[in-house]
C-alpha cells in the first residue's frame, strides 16, 4: 500500500474509531479517546519518582504498567528501555521528545537498548540499508549523543545485523496471523510482504532485551508516541500468549496462577499425547510453583494440580508483578521462554509552526536539530500565534496559548523551568505579554538550546562508536 492510501484507510477507521496507523503521517489528537478506546492508564506525575518536564506537564499521558517499572524505580531493580528510530530523514524537534524520556529513564537507572529500524525503513520507505545506517549514526545517534545520552549504558543495534531479534521475529509470528494483521494495520492482498515483516521484526526489537544474553529477564519499558501503540498492543497480546503461567485476580479475593497448556509445555505439564494428566509430573510441577511462591512470603497457598491452577488469597494486586516474574523465572528455568509484556508510555505529539503536524517532509512546519539560529528565527516568526489582531484587543482579550505555537514550543522544549512558563502563560493570557514577544522569549530559548546541541555535537564528532553494540560495528 502506499502512502496515500494508508491516510485513507486510516481516516476512514478513525472515523469508525477503531484504528490507529503507524506509518501514516496523519495523527489523532484526541488523546481522551485514545485513553478510553484502547485503555491506556493516565500519568499521574505524583506518581512518579523524580518526575521529568514532560511528565509534570502532561505531555507524557498515557502508559500500560509504568507502575511496573515505577516499582523497579524505587526498589533499585533492573529495568530496561528499549526505543527505536526510522533511520529516513533528518531529526527534528518531534524526535527529541523520546530522548528526553529516555534519558530521564536512565538516570532513573535504566540501561538502553536503542534499535535502528533499517529494516522498517527498507520496507515502509524503500531506504537502503547502507543509507539506513548513514542516516541513523549522523543524524539520530550524534544528536542522542549530544542531548546526554550516556553510552556506557546505552546499546545502539541495526535491526539488520542482529538475528536474535529476525529469529523471535520468526518464532513469534506463529502466533499471530493475517486476519490480526489486517485488523490491527488495516494490511490488505495488495500489501508487500516485507511491510507485512515489519511489525513482526518490531515486536523482536521490543522483547529481545529479555533475553538471556542482553540482559536477562526484567522490565522493559518502551516510551513513544500514541501512532506506535499498535505495535505495543501486537506485542503484548503475543508475548502473553507464550506464557505458561497466567495470574489472574481470584473471584474471592487474592491472585491465581493458572496453567496455561500449549503445544510447547504439554509434556513439561504432565498432559499426555491421549490427553491424561500424568499425576507425578503434575505434581511436581506444583511443587515448584509452590516454591517460587513460598519464596515470596506467601504460606497460605490453595493447590489444584488437577485443574490447574492455584491460589494465593493474601496477595494484593500489587504482588501480582512480583508474582508474575517468579512464574516466568520459573517458566524459563522449565524451558519457555518466559516473556513479560512490554510496558509502554505514551507522549502527546508537539504541533508543526503552521499549528498542524509536524512533518520531517515540509521543513517549514519544524525545528531540525541542526537548524542554524537563522533558519529557526524565521521559520518561529511565521509561526501560528494566539494573538489578537490589534494590539488593543490583545491587552483587553489576551492571548490564547492553546493556539499560540511559539508558547507551546516553550512548554515541550525550550522553557525547563515550570514557574517562569507559568509567568509566561499568565502574562500572556492577561494581555500583558504580545504574540510577538513571546516568540522572541521562544527564539532566545531556542536558540540557546540549538547553539548548545551544536557544541555539544562537535564535543562528539568521531566517537559514537562508543553508542554502538558490538554486533553493529
Ligand atoms: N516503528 C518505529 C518508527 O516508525 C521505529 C521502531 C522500530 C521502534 N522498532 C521499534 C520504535 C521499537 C519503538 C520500539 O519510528
Amino acid at each position: 500500500m502506499r502512502c496515500l492510501d494508508w491516510v485513507v484507510v486510516w481516516a476512514i477507521d478513525m472515523a469508525n474509531g477503531s484504528r490507529i496507523d503507524p506509518w501514516s503521517s496523519d495523527q489523532s489528537t484526541d488523546y481522551g479517546r485514545i485513553i478510553e478506546q484502547f485503555g491506556l492508564g493516565t500519568v499521574d506525575p505524583n506518581e512518579i519518582p523524580n518526575p521529568g518536564m514532560l511528565h509534570r506537564r502532561g505531555i507524557v499521558f498515557a502508559h500500560r504498567d509504568l507502575d511496573v517499572v515505577v516499582g523497579c524505580m524505587n526498589s533499585s531493580e533492573p529495568f530496561g528501555v528499549l526505543t527505536g528510530l526510522m533511520p529516513s530523514g533528518r531529526m527534528h524537534l518531534g524526535h527529541s521528545m523520546v530522548i528526553e524520556q529516555v534519558k530521564w529513564f536512565q538516570q532513573q537507572g535504566a540501561d538502553i537498548t536503542v534499535t535502528v529500524a533499517d529494516l522498517e525503513a527498507l520496507a515502509t520507505r524503500g531506504t537502503s540499508l547502507s543509507k539506513g545506517r548513514e542516516t541513523a549514526i549522523k543524524e539520530y545517534v550524534h544528536n542522542y549523543a549530544a542531548m546526554g545520552l550516556r553510552p556506557e549504558s546505552t546499546n545502539v543495534y541495526f535491526q539488520s545485523s542482529r538475528p536474535a531479534v529476525q529469529r523471535l521475529a520468526f518464532s513469534l509470528g506463529r502466533r499471530t496471523n493475517l486476519s490480526e494483521f489486517e485488523a490491527i494495520y488495516g494490511f490488505a492482498g495488495d500489501t508487500n510482504l516485507a511491510h507485512v515483516q515489519a511489525p513482526l521484526v518490531q515486536v523482536g526489537d521490543i522483547i529481545h532485551p529479555q533475553m538471556d544474553e542482553f540482559g536477562g529477564l526484567r522490565p522493559i519499558v518502551v516510551p513513544v508516541g500514541v501512532d506506535q501503540d499498535p505495535h505495543l498492543r501486537l506485542t503484548r497480546d503475543i508475548a502473553q500468549k507464550t506464557n505458561w503461567f497466567n495470574v489472574k485476580s481470584r473471584k474471592s479475593g487474592g491472585l491465581t496462577v493458572a496453567l496455561s497448556v500449549q503445544d510447547e509445555n504439554s509434556l513439561a505439564f504432565g498432559v499426555n499425547p491421549n490427553g491424561r494428566v500424568d499425576r507425578e509430573t503434575r505434581d511436581s510441577v506444583f511443587s515448584r510453583m509452590e516454591e517460587s511462591i513460598r519464596d515470596l512470603g506467601f504460606s497460605d497457598i490453595l493447590s489444584n494440580p488437577k485443574h490447574g491452577t492455584m491460589e494465593v488469597p493474601a496477595a494484593t494486586q500489587s504482588d501480582r508483578s512480583k508474582i508474575r516474574m517468579s512464574m516466568l523465572r520459573l517458566e524459563r528455568e522449565m524451558g519457555g521462554m518466559g516473556l513479560m509484556p512490554p510496558c509502554s508510555t505514551y507522549h502527546r505529539f508537539a504541533v508543526g509552526m503552521n499549528g498542524d503536524k509536524m512533518s520531517s517532509s515540509k521543513p517549514e512546519t519544524t525545528i531540525f536539530m541542526d537548524d542554524d539560529v537563522d533558519e529557526m528565527t524565521k521559520k518561529v516568526n511565521r509561526a501560528l500565534s494566539g494573538g489578537q489582531p490589534t494590539v488593543e484587543e490583545h491587552r483587553r482579550l489576551g492571548g490564547d496559548t492553546s493556539k499560540d505555537v511559539a508558547f507551546q514550543y516553550l512548554q515541550f522544549f525550550f522553557e525547563e523551568d515550570d514557574a517562569a512558563l507559568e509567568d509566561v502563560r499568565r502574562d500572556y493570557e492577561s494581555g500583558r505579554l504580545l504574540a510577538g514577544e513571546v516568540k522572541q522569549l521562544c527564539i532566545d530559548g531556542a536558540s540557546e538550546w540549538l547553539k548548545d546541541l551544536k557544541e555539544k555535537r562537535q564535543q562528539w564528532e568521531g566517537q559514537l562508536d562508543d553508542f554502538l553494540a558490538p554486533d553493529a560495528n
